[in-house]
């Protein structure tokens, strides 16, 4: 729940997700538009595509990741520079522990890996694509959110998709 992590827990997540996201994108953005050449990816998350009930900040975070990316990437489409931003769902890499997920369901069955994920986004970025997700019941959950209207449906959806065991 919301209230079970520590608010100094949830400024390091805001601190790590979005402003050094946006420091970073702003650092390299400047040279690259300045040569006219150069590739952004942002990674986000299928958490960033609706409200994550258990999850409320990290989703809240990705969102950020993806609106700010979506933006930038039409802002910068006559400069050389492209901004893709990537959105994998459950992949099996330390972030199980550091997130407290090992008991999320959505980590349960044929999860992606890291190298996979990363080729994926890798080759989306030298293409110059907007929007990036890995996997196809990745990509079948993201088309779901995106067409569920925001209210209490999509609500119902992600709180059953981000159940832990226990629940
Ligand atoms: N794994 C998934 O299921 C999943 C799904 C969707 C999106 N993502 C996203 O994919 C990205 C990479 O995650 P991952 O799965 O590879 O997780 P990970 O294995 O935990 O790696 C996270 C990386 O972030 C660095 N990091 C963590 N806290 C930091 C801090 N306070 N300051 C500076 N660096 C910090 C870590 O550096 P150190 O190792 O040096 O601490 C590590 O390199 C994240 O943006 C995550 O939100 C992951």
């Amino acid at each position: 729940m919301f209230v079970d992590r520590s608010m100094d827990n949830y400024s390091e997540m805001i601190r790590l997700n979005i402003e050094s996201l946006t420091a970073l994108t702003h650092h390299f953005a400047t040279r690259m538009v300045h040569r006219g050449k150069g590739r952004i990816l942002n990674i986000a998350s299928t958490a960033g595509f609706q409200p994550d009930p258990r999850f409320a900040v990290y989703g809240a975070t990705k969102a950020y990741v993806i609106s700010f990316s979506e933006a930038l990437h039409k802002e910068l489409e006559n400069t050389g520079v492209s901004v893709t931003v990537l959105s994998p769902g459950a992949t099996r890499t330390d972030f199980i522990d550091r997130a407290d997920m090992h008991d999320a369901k959505v980590f349960e069955g044929n999860v992606m890996t890291a190298p996979q994920v990363a080729d994926v986004g890798f080759r989306a970025m030298m293409q110059g694509k907007l929007h990036v997700v890995p996997g196809l019941t990745n990509r079948i959950m993201a088309l779901l959110s995106s067409i569920t209207p925001p209210g209490k449906l999509r609500l119902a959806i992600a709180d059953k998709v981000m159940q832990r065991k226990k629940d």
